[in-house]
């Protein structure tokens, strides 16, 4: 009898615990995982900040259908999204809005590995002078920073009047292939004040820093700023390596509210242009040599910058003028 009672004492309080873990466990599943996604998206606005945080939240998930989520190709994000409704079996009339906020955010995130995908490809492929679309952009690139002086010929020193080294630029692009000559061009094309306003400065003596005899001898190879179109190519490095990274995320998150776009891409790299001049100018170098120790200053500013999630790059792009549906 009193084994019995013990037995029966030590059910309930079995089957008490249970109900208490239980209880315990679904609140915190509440409070915690399951809702996870949705308190990011109550908590933040859209962006960079709600977008980062989709998506460690899906990575790092137990859940492997959410990690999966990540890396789907951009045209099943939609299937996507109603997967993880179903498994959250989160309701969607009560929450109408939710499942548009996370397709927007899974977009953007899918969206930047596409965009690397699009960007590792250019970079690969090597400048061919036997293909008339690539000699199409660099005779244009030409046509564009030098409208009224045509070329003499396709082989020529004329063209280190825009800062490629030798007589055939062809040989300059091998470290970033096809993208370096897609990123001058659309530098020089859409930024076109800009891009020629940089051109001309590179091309200037640094008076203050000449001698006399310098001026008279018109060696001006040290006292010449830049060369415009290897710093441009460098410049296209540095862009490279902060998507590559995952450092542009906070700006592409922030000024591309539906998918990050090579063009997000090219419209970055003409700013850092334009800002690793003016940087240049600020540090006021002795000459080329200094290039190293610049560019690194520039880049770990750049970094910095990217640090806040509320950063967009482009000043034209301000994060907060992103219209965007809140949740
Ligand atoms: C750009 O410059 C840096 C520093 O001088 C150098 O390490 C890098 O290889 C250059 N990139 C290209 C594509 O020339």
């Amino acid at each position: 009898m009193k084994h019995f009672l013990r037995a029966l004492i030590q059910f309930f309080v079995f089957l008490y615990c249970k109900c208490l873990w239980r209880t315990l466990k679904s609140v915190t599943r509440k409070v915690t995982g399951r809702c996870e996604l949705q308190r990011i998206c109550y908590n933040n606005k859209p962006g960079a900040r709600r977008t980062l945080k989709i998506e460690s939240s899906l990575k790092f998930s137990k859940s492997e259908l959410l990690q999966s989520a990540v890396s789907v190709h951009p045209d099943s994000v939609e299937k996507a999204i109603d997967d993880i409704m179903t498994l959250k079996k989160i309701n969607l009339d009560a929450n109408p809005q939710l499942s548009i906020s996370l397709q927007a955010c899974l977009v953007q995130i899918v969206g930047y590995r596409s965009l690397l995908g699009e960007v590792e490809k250019l970079r690969r492929e090597p400048y061919d002078c036997e293909n008339p679309e690539h000699e199409d952009m660099l005779l244009k690139l030409w046509k564009t920073l030098r409208p009224d002086a045509p070329l003499t010929g396709r082989i020529t020193k004329q063209w280190c009047e825009i800062g490629f080294q030798g007589n055939d630029p062809k040989t300059d692009f091998r470290g970033m292939g096809l993208l370096g000559l897609h990123n001058l061009l659309y530098f020089a094309e859409h930024d076109k004040a800009a891009a020629l306003q940089m051109l001309h400065d590179s091309l200037q003596p640094r008076h203050s820093k000449m001698s006399k005899a310098d001026w008279e001898k018109k060696t001006f190879d040290k006292a010449i700023g830049y060369s415009f179109a290897i710093v441009g190519i460098n410049i296209t490095d540095l862009a490279y390596s902060l998507l590559s990274s995952g450092a542009l995320k906070t700006h592409l998150y922030n000024v591309a509210p539906e998918m990050p776009s090579l063009m997000h891409f090219q419209q970055t790299y003409s700013y850092l242009m334009q800002e690793f001049h003016t940087f240049w100018v600020e540090q006021d170098p002795c000459d080329i040599m200094e290039f190293n120790r610049i560019r690194n200053k520039f880049h770990k500013r750049v970094l910095k910058q990217l640090n806040d999630p509320n950063m967009a790059l482009c000043p034209h792009f301000a994060a907060s003028d992103i219209h965007l549906v809140n949740l």
